[in-house]
């Protein structure tokens, strides 16, 4: 059974790919890769140990994709083709409004002509806001976004929500990730930051092997046990895990629209991650303490307990596990060139 995945060579997507072709399904890759490297295909390739499908287009072409789906014949779709740079959203608002706005209209304009039964959406727990309560669940209130990136993500379940209440045979399942991290476990698929990475587990691997000098961890005065934020991190297969698991269901059960959170259900700080982190790597981290990031949430994490019964899914790496993965994909990544090392600073 054949899924179109786009954005499939992305941290996500890949990880996705490589859990759909062991549970029986055949991945058809589209990806611009703008921002992510064609090397991942072939990676992906080596862990499965078969060819996979894959096409070099944008979402946004309309006359591609629609050729794509018409000689493929997808029966699901996983849609990751994003951008996700919260910060960068706010310099470039525009970009977010055009790639995750306009290109999913586009794309959805497209799949009306041809029976998608199962689609999944890559959303995010940046939907939430600053919850008034964690664990977060799927009923809290939806806050106005921070960014124009977490205003795509709300912007997005709402037109897919409006768009798949008219398609009574097809069944759409909305993925809230908390904070996905780690690496596949053969060291040869991970996330490949763009530049100076904004985000903590890739900023910890870049220090610890040189690439930068010192990890600044965003304010020690927040309303916690040991004063630093909180978030769910998620190991990548496991979410990779759950898409599958979504897909399978919304086969199953045509005609249904699902919400639900993907992450652990525990909080971890960001002195616990680097603690992990010192752990697994056996080095200690040349980090130090800065100020409060604009726009961080002090403490989030989910109630995964939807989920849990509804796809019968579960988180089945622990924390060290994630860094441990993500460690030795930093140490793999000396091998390969790719271009978004080249707009490192
Ligand atoms: N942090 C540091 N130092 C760094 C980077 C991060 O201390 O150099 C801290 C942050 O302040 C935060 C925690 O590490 O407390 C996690 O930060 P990330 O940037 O890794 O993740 P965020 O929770 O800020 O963002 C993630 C996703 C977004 C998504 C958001 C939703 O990256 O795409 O969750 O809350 F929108």
């Amino acid at each position: 059974m054949k899924i179109l995945l786009t954005g499939g060579a992305g941290f996500i997507g890949s990880h996705t790919a490589v859990a759909l072709i062991e549970n029986g399904f055949e991945p058809i890759i589209v990806d611009d890769f703008r921002n992510s490297e064609p090397f991942v295909i072939e990676n992906i390739e080596k862990i499965v140990g078969k060819k996979i499908t894959s096409y070099a287009s944008n979402i946004g072409n309309k006359k591609e994709v629609k050729e794509i789906l018409q000689k493929e014949n997808p029966i699901g779709v996983i849609h990751f083709a994003a951008d996700k740079a919260v910060n960068e959203s706010v310099v470039n608002p525009m970009k977010y409004y055009q790639n995750n706005v306009l290109n999913l209209i586009n794309f959805l304009e497209i799949i009306d002509s041809i029976k998608i039964e199962s689609f999944v959406f890559s959303s995010s727990c940046t939907v939430y806001g600053v919850p008034d309560k964690t664990p977060v669940k799927e009923t809290a209130s939806i806050k106005p976004a921070f960014s124009p990136y977490g205003y795509t993500k709300q912007v997005g379940e709402r037109i897919l929500n409006d768009f798949f209440k008219s398609l009574p045979s097809s069944s759409l399942t909305l993925l809230r990730y908390f904070n996905p991290i780690g690496a596949h476990p053969s060291g040869l698929i991970g996330e490949l930051p763009i530049g100076v990475p904004s985000n903590l587990v890739p900023y910890i691997t870049q220090t610890a092997i040189g690439k930068r000098k010192k990890l600044t961890v965003f304010g020690k005065d927040y309303d916690t046990p040991d004063g630093t934020c909180i978030r769910d991190y998620i190991h990548v297969v496991d979410l990779a895990n759950a898409h599958v698991s979504a897909l399978e269901k919304g086969l199953k059960s045509k005609d249904s629209i699902k919400t639900l959170n993907v992450g652990t259900g525990k909080g971890a700080s960001v002195l616990d991650v680097i603690t992990a982190f010192e752990k697994v790597s056996k080095q200690e981290l040349n980090y130090g303490f800065g100020p409060r990031r604009a726009g961080d949430v002090p403490k989030i994490y989910s109630d995964n307990t939807l989920i849990k019964n509804e796809l019968d899914w579960d988180a089945k790496f622990s924390l060290e596990d994630c860094l441990e993965h993500s460690w030795n994909w930093e140490k793999n990544l000396l091998k390969f060139k790719y271009k978004s090392e080249k707009k490192q600073d």
